[in-house]
């Protein structure tokens, strides 16, 4: 099976999650794609969707599911996203497509997340995939000089600006051994807006294309 048909099956297995009557809040990327082509086949059961971005909110609308606010939702009980990478204990990078922030506040907001991937994004451990963080602008550089002094290697996404304004710096050659404790450092940088690690608050269930990872 292909890389794409993977991403289907766990967009498509995804649905076995959703009930009637839920908002589900809706990541972004090419996986969540697919489950919102599946989503759509049973809009009339759901009563909508929270958007975790721009191009998610632009394919949730031109498949007529309507597009709830988070702040009127409230908690949800169901968040499915995809991931960069993702290691055993269900820790992830995200980020890839530059959707972190808004990603991480929904995952926050929710009971269960539910993550969907191919099985290329499983890995032993976190860092082979640059780790985003959206930056303030005017923090790039002083953010990227912290990162230096941490054994990083930063480099801005040059030309993409973030749904928020902001910037994305991709950082290599961290080899994360301690997931939780570096989400935490890096919070702690004036200037960082959110960091792609998803480890203080991990995905619940992870789909590898349709197999529920153990
Ligand atoms: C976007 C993300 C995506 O979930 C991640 O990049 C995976 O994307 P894809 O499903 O296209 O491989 O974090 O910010």
């Amino acid at each position: 099976m292909s890389q794409d048909e993977q991403k289907r099956s766990a967009g498509r297995a995804a649905m076995r999650y959703v009930e009637d009557g839920m908002i589900v809040g809706v990541g972004t990327g090419s996986t969540v794609a697919h489950f919102i082509d599946a989503l759509a086949e049973r809009k009339h059961c759901i009563e909508g969707a929270v958007s975790s971005s721009e191009q998610s909110t632009r394919l949730l609308k031109e498949r007529d599911i309507p597009v709830l606010d988070l702040n009127a939702a409230g908690e949800l009980a169901l968040y499915v996203d995809g991931a960069d990478e993702c290691d055993d204990r269900k820790y992830l990078i995200k980020g890839g497509g530059g959707a972190l922030t808004r990603e991480k506040i929904i995952a926050a907001a929710s009971k269960t997340f539910l993550c969907i991937i191919d099985p290329a994004k499983r890995v032993s451990t976190l860092g082979r995939f640059p780790l985003p963080i959206e930056v303030i602008p005017m923090a790039r550089s002083q953010v990227a000089r912290a990162i230096v002094k941490i054994g990083g290697q930063p480099v801005w996404r040059d030309g993409v600006v973030t749904d928020n304004g902001n910037w994305i710096l991709d950082v290599h050659g961290l080899r994360i051994a301690d997931p939780v404790g570096l989400e935490r450092d890096l919070n702690q940088i004036a200037g960082v807006v959110t960091v792609g690690l998803f480890a203080q608050r991990p995905a619940d269930i992870v789909l590898i294309g349709e197999q529920v990872m153990p």
